[in-house]
């Protein structure tokens, strides 16, 4: 049965006798409005420590990493629902702090601010973190406290949020926390869109045309034995199909986000606008 845990304590309480036992912790951080993407990840997150582990999910809008003008305050907010889903996952323990639980002395927005906070470094002022300054340094701020807090032997996090993923796998290799990062695959609809939490703010119109995102690293996919230009091209020819989607980047990176590479292993990420939601996708390329 799920045991959910609002405070510190309740979570220290729920943990003791996993931590007693010796048993694996699996940890699968979000910020709630749970849909098939975060429940992959939970199934990821218990084949990894087994029926024997425990799987801890937090649901946590973090005001840390949301910019002035952004949708903190819109952002989608379904906890009946999630606890369902997260019972229905099999999650042993639930962890639904407030804001004040988290950031007792205030957020620290201010990087001046008094409370130490994670410098992502410059892996987060490129893609994302050029259009969202900060937006990186309250992602590793949240997850490091997170992970202080749940202290599991392995964390879950999505390919769809690639720059992420790559930032939180060198903050628990930097700063040597002991903890193995685990990627997941992005989950889809059936037409390509890659789920998001955002995706509910979408009007019909917007939905039709949002799945352009998508084709577009598909078609760059199947050019890419032609080389980075290539791809490029077929990825822009795609996105010049529709008005609705209004292109923030699209770049080739090697798969640790340096460089294009000449050839080989690489990573197509675009990030866009359609209407006044804000929606990232990726994909590997193989370039030829
Ligand atoms: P959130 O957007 O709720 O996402 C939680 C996790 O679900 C992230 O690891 C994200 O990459 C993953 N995810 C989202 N959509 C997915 C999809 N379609 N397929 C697979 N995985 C998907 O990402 C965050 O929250 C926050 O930044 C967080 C890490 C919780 C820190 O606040």
């Amino acid at each position: 049965t799920l045991l959910r845990a609002d405070t510190r304590a309740d979570l220290a309480a729920a943990l003791t006798p996993t931590r007693l036992a010796g048993r694996q912790v699996a940890f699968v951080p979000t910020m709630g409005a749970l849909h098939d993407g975060h429940l992959a990840l939970m199934r990821h997150a218990r084949e990894l420590v087994g029926p024997d582990g425990a799987l801890v999910v937090s649901i946590f809008v973090n005001p840390l990493q949301f910019g002035p003008n952004e949708d903190l305050d819109r952002y989608p907010r379904t906890l009946d629902a999630d606890l369902d889903a997260c019972a229905g996952a099999g999650v042993d323990v639930v962890f639904t702090p407030d804001v004040a639980e988290v950031y007792p002395n205030g957020v620290p927005f201010a990087s001046d601010a008094a409370d130490v906070t994670v410098d992502p470094g410059p892996l987060a002022r490129i893609l994302e973190g050029a259009s969202r300054p900060g937006h990186f340094r309250g992602v590793l701020t949240v997850v490091a406290k997170l992970f202080g807090l749940v202290r599991p032997d392995v964390a879950v996090f999505g390919q769809k949020d690639y720059q992420q993923l790559a930032l939180l796998r060198r903050m628990a290799a930097d700063l040597c926390l002991g903890i193995e990062v685990v990627g997941a695959e992005t989950v889809r609809e059936p037409d390509g869109l890659a789920l998001s939490s955002r995706n509910r703010f979408l009007d019909a119109d917007q939905r039709a045309e949002a799945m352009v995102l998508s084709r577009a690293l598909l078609a760059a996919q199947e050019d890419a034995t032609r080389g980075a230009a290539a791809a490029l091209g077929a990825a822009r020819a795609a996105l010049r199909t529709t008005h609705l989607v209004d292109v923030d980047y699209l770049e080739i990176t090697d798969p640790d986000l340096g460089p294009t590479p000449e050839s080989g292993a690489a990573r197509m990420l675009i990030a866009a606008r359609v209407g006044s939601t804000r929606l990232i996708d990726n994909v590997a390329l193989d370039l030829g």
